[in-house]
């Protein structure tokens, strides 16, 4: 390539860029994606110049003619990138001035990609994050409403995956919400200091030009203005935590993905997917697999690549813009997308799947799982803990070597005794579960109210963004 004349720098240069360099440094495949974000910084800066007196009114008018006519071409999908478009800034810029000419040609005026770049991205972020949110809270929704749905329904809760105590099965389903409430709150946060605008910065010190950064910021609806343009123009902090954010939804997706390939196996079998959420084998006729559930599970290794991949990149730079800073974009596009991805495909499939509570029943009926209710009755009569804890383990080791079911070793025992048996009646060890945030019904209503209440307050939280 020999197209001097079109690159944003070519006055400098003798020659044109080569084709191998432009093709490794080109960000435009994916860039194209803040076109929009990109074309509002521009109607912003233009705007600015004009109240700065550097646009007259008829430039700032033929600029933002020019923008919507750009902004359609980009929509509609007949703009037509050219090779020297090295990023879709690059291309916006080109095609303004095409459209309206000297106008166009002053809208670069004060202004420097390495602001630009960073006001697009922080527009996009503040977008994708509350999207994300959005998303999360949906999901959330799902398990509420399977929570109401299963009533007092009970499954074995596990601990080491062995069999622990009983717990209401909307108890487990609001454990997995409650995580997701976290999220929501830090993707909030998060966009909260992404709400801050770059434009102003220049490339790195600001310009000698009377630009107003609290105008462009409020003309672009940002909480505030930057303080330092170093800082601005070359930190992606907020990328950062962007990635840990959605790729901690993406880990708590992983938990229940896990869970859901557990439960819907034929040695679990406490869950049946719904055929629509549910895949087959090629092979083998009988196969119905939780496909989504492992993949939440799978990718969320990606979304944690992207998180520590942009972390490396970010360690080290020097101040203050450095073109590796380029390395923020498909990260972000990315984990934005298979989390929006992903939380859809698991709220379909939650929301179609049928809980085999009878399954869950049975196996949190097993007698040992009433084992702490036993020792706690013995320390209702007034036994140390440790010693009430050690009169049943022995019970359990009995029962387990004599094959004597572990209800009857109770009864006959002189501290336990006939009263026990009440504790063995199925479902009954799960509604004892009753101190406040535990598993059985009566705290389980409170908490339901509470999740209701939080998804309400979050809801309202993003309607006022
Ligand atoms: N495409 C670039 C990026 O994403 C835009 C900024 C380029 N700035 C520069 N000084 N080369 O970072």
């Amino acid at each position: 390539m020999n197209d001097q004349a079109r690159t944003l720098w070519h006055g400098r240069f003798a020659a044109g860029p080569a084709e191998a360099m432009m093709a490794y440094t080109a960000s435009l495949a994916y860039d194209q994606r803040l076109a929009q974000d990109d074309i509002q910084g521009s109607r912003a800066h233009a705007r600015g110049l004009e109240r700065a007196g550097l646009f007259t009114a008829q430039e700032l008018s033929a600029v933002l003619s020019g923008l919507d006519q750009v902004a359609m071409e980009l929509a509609s999908g007949e703009f037509a990138f050219e090779p020297s478009d090295e990023d879709i800034h690059t291309a916006i810029e080109r095609r303004l001035t095409e459209l309206v000419g000297d106008p166009g040609a002053k809208i670069h005026t004060g202004r420097s990609r390495n602001d630009q770049v960073a006001t697009a991205m922080r527009l996009w972020t503040r977008r994708a994050l509350a999207e994300v949110a959005s998303d999360v809270l949906s999901l959330q929704q799902v398990l509420l409403d399977r929570a109401v749905e299963a009533g007092d329904a009970y499954l074995p809760g596990y601990t080491h995956l062995q069999r622990a105590q009983p717990v209401l099965l909307a108890h487990q389903l609001a454990a997995h919400a409650w995580a997701l409430s976290r999220d929501v709150d830090r993707l909030l946060d998060c966009r909260r200091r992404a709400d801050v605008s770059p434009l102003g910065a220049g490339a790195l010190a600001g310009t000698s030009l009377p630009l107003d950064p609290a105008g462009t910021a409020a003309d672009l609806g940002f909480a505030a203005p930057f303080a330092n343009s170093l800082d601005v123009t070359s930190d992606r902090d907020f990328v950062a935590e962007a990635l840990f954010a959605t790729a901690m939804v993406g880990i708590h997706l992983s938990r229940m993905g896990e869970e859901v390939v557990l439960w819907t196996s034929e040695e679990f079998g406490f869950m049946t997917l719904d055929d629509a959420f549910a895949t087959g084998s090629s092979m083998m006729p009988q196969k119905k697999n939780p496909d989504i559930a492992e993949l939440a599970r799978g990718r969320a290794g990606r979304l944690i690549g992207n998180l520590t991949g942009l972390l490396a990149t970010l360690k080290g730079l020097p101040l203050a813009y450095n073109r590796d800073l380029q390395e923020d974009k498909e990260p972000l596009f990315d984990s934005v997308d298979q989390i929006r991805l992903a939380v859809g495909a698991l709220a379909g499939l939650l929301a179609s799947a049928r809980f085999n509570t009878g399954a869950m029943a049975a196996a949190a009926d097993a007698p040992a799982l009433a084992a702490t209710d036993l020792a706690e009755i013995l320390v209702t009569d007034g036994l140390p803990f440790r010693a009430a804890h050690a009169v049943v383990g022995s019970l359990v080791r009995r029962s387990l070597d004599e094959g004597v079911p572990l209800p009857d070793l109770a009864a006959a025992d002189p501290q336990l005794g006939e009263r026990t048996r009440a504790v063995f009646v199925p479902g009954a060890a799960a509604a004892r579960r009753s101190s406040p945030g535990g598993g059985g019904p009566g705290p389980v209503r409170v908490q339901l109210d509470a999740l209701r209440r939080r998804l309400a307050d979050d809801r309202a939280r993003l309607a006022a963004l």
